[in-house]
């Protein structure tokens, strides 16, 4: 069983995105991707900064903790994400994934996430090079690989993402490692199969299952 997921090793696990959840009713749609199947709950965290959107902090990721037992990562799309380390580790949240274009040292970045008992997950955007993420990778518990420019949901899928999940599949092999990979943006059922194929662990959705009449079924049509 990994971290990530409670059903086996090999099975791809499901994380919804709250990005496109119904913010006045969070505790709901949570609930709702909590029985459709998902295996772990995506939180968007966007500053204004290092993307020009505004969403949300610790309180939220607070809110949902009280809702769900389902592991929290918490992707931090803002700059200095050191600053808040310790407050969405107090929010509950079980991994923190920053940013590699907003630290000056990912190693410093990655132990204190580790320091406070937290998962530690480093993403990168679609043009920053995966050559940038690879020193890291004896660090990390998660590498999310951007699908799409980050800073907003329902956006196209960018397949050059896919030569990024065969080389860390291909890394993590060779050098015996134990991360979980992952892919965030224009993740849905037509993209998903070549995600599953290319390596990835984890499929982050937004947009797709939120939109779907029936979110087992679409849960389901990802894995
Ligand atoms: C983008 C976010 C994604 C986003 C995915 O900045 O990191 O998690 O919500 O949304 P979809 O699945 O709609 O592309
Ligand atoms: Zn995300």
């Amino acid at each position: 069983m990994n971290w990530w997921s409670r059903r086996a090793e090999n099975a791809t696990a499901v994380a919804p995105s709250l990005l496109s959840a119904d913010f006045a009713d969070l505790g709901r749609d949570v609930a709702k991707m909590e029985s459709a199947g998902a295996d772990l709950i995506h939180l968007d965290v966007m500053d204004g900064h290092f993307v020009p959107n505004l969403t949300f902090g610790p309180l939220v990721v607070a809110a949902v903790r009280r809702r769900t037992a389902l592991p929290l990562d918490a992707h931090l799309m803002v700059a200095q994400p050191e600053r808040h380390f310790a407050a969405f580790a107090r929010a509950g949240a079980d991994a923190i994934t920053i940013h590699i274009e907003a630290v000056p040292d990912p190693g410093a970045a990655l132990a204190e996430i580790g320091a406070l008992g937290l998962r530690r997950g480093l993403s990168l955007n679609p043009g920053t090079p995966l050559e940038t993420v690879l020193p890291w990778l004896d660090r990390v518990d998660l590498v999310l690989v951007m699908s799409v420019e980050p800073g907003a949901g329902g956006q196209s899928f960018q397949p050059a993402a896919l030569d990024k999940l065969r080389t860390l599949a291909a890394r993590r092999a060779a050098a015996g490692l134990g991360f979980a990979i992952s892919i965030d943006g224009g993740v849905n059922a037509g993209t998903a199969p070549d995600c599953r194929k290319a390596g990835a662990d984890i499929l982050v959705a937004g947009s797709y299952l939120f939109g779907a009449a029936d979110a087992a079924a679409a849960v389901a049509s990802l894995r």
